[in-house]
């Protein structure tokens, strides 16, 4: 896969040698969902005029992902609380503040003792510096970013522009590059196309089907899920 345009941050060390992979081009369909062209170059500098945030974590051409705070509560009451949100989540159940405050906030803003001691980010439009939803790149075993499972959960007037994709690959290009991830790991409910559709279009192959442990009926979930991975070993293989 093409190494993801990034800006480099001050937290972001140097990308390891060969971590740029041979590029391969690849077919323009859909061409209105498509990311911008993707680059090779890191730029050490954000463009003039914008402000870098201290908990940033990364950039692409069309996104920052940051460090959540407490103050996000609002902004992942109002993601949870959007029924087409959460379909395939939780049945598109309302949410509550109570919750979000004592669960999914703690979850967001947990430190892992690894290099990058977050597993979630929220993410922002570059121009407009809106609150676009979450990113997941967490790591599945407490002290080693070995394996780190990749998701997103994106507002719904950002659906369709390729924001999930392009997060994705810089979250996939930097853990290889950078951060010593061995292999990406990431799963959803069979019936989630645009999911799925992310998963591959960031590299991830298909591995297998499974049945998940979903404690609320969910419509479709008869199907199963299904799980995605990419190895380092296969993201720096020509393509
Ligand atoms: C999954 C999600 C993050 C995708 O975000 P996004 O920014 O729209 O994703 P992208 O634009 O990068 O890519 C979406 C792809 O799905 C395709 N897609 C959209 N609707 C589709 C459909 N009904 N059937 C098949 N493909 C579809 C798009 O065409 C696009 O692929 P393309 O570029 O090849 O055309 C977003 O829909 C979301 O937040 N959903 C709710 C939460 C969720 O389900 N998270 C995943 C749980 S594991």
């Amino acid at each position: 896969m093409d190494a993801p345009r990034l800006v480099a941050l001050a937290r972001a060390g140097p990308a390891s040698s060969g971590a740029s992979r041979p590029s391969r081009p690849r077919p323009a369909r859909h061409a209105h969902h498509r990311p911008p062209p993707i680059g090779k170059q890191w730029r050490a500098q954000p463009p003039r005029g914008e402000d870098r945030g201290t908990s940033d974590f990364l950039e692409t051409d069309r996104l920052v992902l940051r460090a959540f705070t407490a103050a996000d509560i609002d902004h992942l009451l109002a993601l949870d609380n959007d029924p087409e949100v959460m379909r395939l989540i939780n049945g598109g159940r309302p949410a509550s503040r109570e919750p979000v405050g004592t669960r999914t906030l703690p979850r967001l803003l947990h430190d892992y003792p690894c290099r990058e001691p977050r597993g979630y980010w929220a993410a922002r439009e570059r121009t407009t510096g809106a609150f676009l939803g979450w990113f997941e790149f967490r790591p599945l075993e407490e002290h080693g970013p070995a394996v780190v499972e990749l998701g997103y959960r994106l507002n719904q007037a950002a659906w369709g522009h390729g924001y999930a994709t392009e997060g994705s690959r810089a979250l996939v290009h930097k853990g290889f590059a950078e951060l010593g991830v061995e292999r990406v790991t990431a799963n959803t409910m069979a019936v989630n196309v645009r999911s799925r559709r992310v998963m591959e279009k960031t590299g991830l192959s298909f591995v297998r089907n499974f049945t998940g442990d979903r404690p609320e009926a969910i419509e479709d979930s008869e199907h199963g899920e299904v799980e995605y991975q990419l190895t380092r070993t296969e993201w720096k293989q020509p393509r």
